[in-house]
Order: C-alpha cells, then sequence, then structure tokens
C-alpha cells in the first residue's frame, strides 16, 4: 500500500426531512447566495423546503447553471456575489450546480485578472468563500469533494479544478429527493458513481485489502440497488443506498493509498466539450475500450473484480477479465446507456484526432496509473469506441 494523507471535513446530515436541518448549518449573519439549476427544484418541492429552512437568514437567489456548468453563467453570478457583498454560498442540486459553486467560491476570492486561468493553469484553492449543499441528484460525490468540473461553450472546453479550499462545510442528502429525478439522470448517477469506483480500482494489485474490498462492496450495492432505483424511485430502502454508495464512491477515501487511473474521464470530458453527450455516457462509451486496449497492465485487477463482484470464478485470468469487460458494458447496457459513440453522434470522424491533439498541446502526454497513456494511444482507444 503507498503512503498517504486523508483529510474530508465535510460534515454529512443524511436521512429523510433532513433539509429542515440547513437552518444549524448557515451563520446566522451570513448574506447568502443560493445556486440553482434549471428550475427542477421548483417543481418538486425541494425549493420550498430550502426557503422555509432559511426563512431567518439573509438570502439572494441565482438560478439557471445549466448542465455541464458554464462558464459565462457562473461570471455572471460572480458579478452577483462581488456587487452584493454575498459571504456564504449554498448549492441546492446535482454535480452542475454543486461544481459551478466551488468555481464560484475559488473565483470569489481569486486575486488573478481571469478566473478561467484557475482551470487552465491548474491553480489549487487553499481557501474559497465557504459554501454548503443540498444535493439534489446522486451521481459525482461532489457533494463530499473538493473538485469540479467547468465547461466553456465558446472555446468547447471543459477542464477541471479543486484544491482544499473547495470542500463543502455540509452536504445535506435526504434520499427523498431522487423521486422527481427523470430516468435518464438515475441511469446516468449510477453510471458515473460505478465508474468513479473502477477509475480508482482498475489499475494493478498493490495489496490494499480493504481499499479494494470498499470499491468492491460500493460496486455490488450499486448493483443490487440499479433495477430497484430504475423500477422505483419511491423505494426508500434502494434510493438511501444508491445516494450513500455515489457519495463514497469519489468522497476520497477508497483512492487512498492506492494508484488510480482517471483516463476514461479525461477523455470523457472530450466528448461532452465537444458534442454535449451526458457526462456518465461518456464514460460508458471510452471505458469498455480503455480496458480492451490496456488489457495487459489492467487484467490482475479485471480478473479480481470479475470473481469478486460478477462472481465469475471458472477460467483463466485472461478469460476472467475479458468476461468483466463484457459483464461491465452489458451493466451500462441495461442501464439502457449505450456504449459506442456512434450510438450518440453521426459526426464522430476525426475526433480521436481531435482529442489526442488537445491531449497534446496540454500536455497531458502520460495519463493513467502508469502515466504512460500518451496521446496517440488515447487516439487508439477513442478511434476503438467508434
Ligand atoms: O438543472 P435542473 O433543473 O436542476 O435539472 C437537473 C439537470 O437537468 C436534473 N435534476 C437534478 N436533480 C433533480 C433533477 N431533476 C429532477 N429532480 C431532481 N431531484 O438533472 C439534470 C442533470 O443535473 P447535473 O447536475 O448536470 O447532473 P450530475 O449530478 O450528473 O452532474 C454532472 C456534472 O458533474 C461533473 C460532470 O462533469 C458534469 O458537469 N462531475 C463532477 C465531479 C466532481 N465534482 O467530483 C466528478 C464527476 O466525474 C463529474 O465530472
Ligand atoms: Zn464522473
Amino acid at each position: 500500500m503507498n503512503n498517504f494523507d486523508f483529510k474530508n471535513p465535510t460534515k454529512i446530515i443524511f436521512g429523510k426531512d433532513t433539509i429542515q436541518q440547513l437552518e444549524n448549518e448557515i451563520p446566522k449573519d451570513a448574506k447568502v447566495l443560493l445556486l440553482y439549476g434549471g428550475g427542477s427544484i421548483k417543481k418538486n418541492g425541494i425549493y420550498d423546503q430550502v426557503k422555509t429552512a432559511l426563512a431567518k437568514v439573509d438570502v439572494m437567489e441565482f438560478g439557471g447553471i445549466p448542465a455541464n456548468p458554464e462558464y459565462a453563467t457562473l461570471m455572471n453570478a460572480l458579478k452577483v456575489i462581488k456587487e452584493e457583498k454575498i459571504t456564504y454560498l449554498l448549492a441546492v442540486g446535482g454535480g452542475s450546480v454543486i461544481d459551478g459553486t466551488k468555481f464560484l467560491s475559488a473565483a470569489a476570492l481569486f486575486e488573478g485578472d481571469t478566473p478561467w486561468d484557475i482551470l487552465t493553469n491548474n491553480i489549487r484553492t487553499e481557501k474559497g468563500m465557504p459554501f454548503g449543499t443540498v444535493l439534489t441528484l446522486p451521481a459525482t460525490g461532489s457533494e463530499m469533494n473538493s473538485g469540479a468540473v467547468i465547461t466553456r461553450a465558446e472555446t468547447k472546453e471543459k477542464l477541471a479544478m479543486g484544491g482544499p479550499g473547495l470542500f463543502p462545510k455540509f452536504s445535506i442528502l435526504d434520499p427523498q429527493v431522487i423521486k422527481s429525478i427523470p430516468t435518464r439522470q438515475l441511469a446516468n448517477g449510477i453510471t458515473d458513481a460505478f465508474s468513479h469506483v473502477l477509475e480508482q480500482y482498475m489499475t494493478y494489485p498493490i495489496d490494499a485489502l480493504l481499499q479494494d474490498r470498499f470499491a468492491e462492496s460500493i460496486l455490488q450495492t450499486l448493483i443490487e440497488v440499479a433495477p430497484k432505483v430504475l423500477k422505483d424511485p419511491t423505494d426508500y430502502k434502494a434510493a438511501a443506498n444508491f445516494m450513500w454508495s455515489c457519495t463514497m464512491a469519489l468522497n476520497g477515501l477508497i483512492q487512498k493509498g492506492v494508484p488510480t487511473d482517471w483516463s476514461v474521464h479525461a477523455i470523457g470530458h472530450e466528448l461532452t466539450a465537444l458534442f454535449g453527450i451526458d457526462h456518465a455516457r461518456t464514460l460508458a462509451i471510452i471505458a469498455p475500450s480503455h480496458y480492451k486496449f490496456n488489457f495487459d497492465d489492467k487484467k490482475a485487477k479485471l480478473a479480481q473484480y470479475a470473481e469478486r463482484v460478477w462472481n465469475i470464478k471458472e477460467g483463466s485470468v485472461d478469460n476472467k477479465a475479458n468476461a468483466a469487460i463484457e459483464k461491465t458494458e452489458a451493466f451500462f447496457n441495461e442501464l439502457g446507456i449505450d456504449t459506442k459513440l456512434s450510438d450518440y453522434t453521426k459526426g464522430y470522424e476525426g475526433t480521436a484526432e481531435k482529442i489526442s491533439q488537445r491531449f497534446t498541446e496540454r500536455g497531458w502526454l502520460g495519463l493513467g496509473e502508469h502515466k504512460t497513456l500518451s496521446p496517440d494511444k488515447v487516439e487508439k482507444i477513442v478511434k476503438m469506441a467508434y
């Protein structure tokens, strides 16, 4: 096992009817900006619950943060923060609203000229404006981590940022919120969380027995609850397990002491930036090809995953590893998620070359757990995913 530090300061408030606890979490003298997305919270009752809990606090609002939070929109929110002397941010939404809020938390205290530099120059945020979240969509884990991904339509870019200053102060996780989530987004959430675990697990064995079993248990739980959540989002038991699995998949715990990959996300973000494909779906497109292309490097863990998660006990390591890739793709398909780029766009020709060129220009010359996935290899993987 590798050496590691682990600190996660986010307070989680989990369970039925917990949104009302907002009242106890936000400082009484704060000037709050409530941030939300396209308006789902106004239809499903979450907005009303939040407003009731904030009755005694000075609150302004900024809505309209789109899925794949857009830089230009966020810059309008930044103006409000500065003009109104906001001191505390509250994200009410899924990964997009929470990530957008993290960007604002960083940008509000940023001393440079252009906040976009935070993303292009990899500036770590040591201190941001304090913020909390009310999660409405289990998927990204953003509610308990310090990372964010921001999109800029103007340049068709989607870039990551983060730093220890960007953990939420608290996150409220009431599994009842999933009742109103459309099936497509539920499937996305399951796929995204599943992929987060794979990025931190599908590397090479390093004798981290507990981390492996944490990871496998999250995968098993997602596989078990996925059909229940999709069939009946009002099934509280399934919803609660789904929500907590998504948070645990990317709150930092399972990646401690182990190598991580994250190439599938790096490539996937380009597919969202270029074609607007939902984040989770881009991962389902890339992962099978990535595992086939890097088969020799990953087959020991693929075979372990086959045995422990998919119960495939027969055959050689190669056989089990291959079966694991097939099972993973079939799982995504069963959720209603297509796994080829051509299922999403007719204009896929040239995509592999474009992504490879972008990675070269950014100096991303060696991705993955061995830092050897060069742009020419990325190009081959994307072509395999056409
Ligand atoms: O905008 P509204 O109207 O709220 O509707 C949203 C949106 O259309 C809707 N929704 C959310 N909660 C709902 C609901 N509809 C009905 N009932 C509810 N309770 O769902 C749609 C998608 O929301 P979004 O926030 O975009 O989804 P998700 O949580 O999947 O977030 C995706 C974003 O997170 C980034 C992705 O790249 C993408 O930009 N990620 C962030 C990560 C992180 N910070 O750690 C890691 C991930 O790998 C990922 O990259
Ligand atoms: Zn993801």
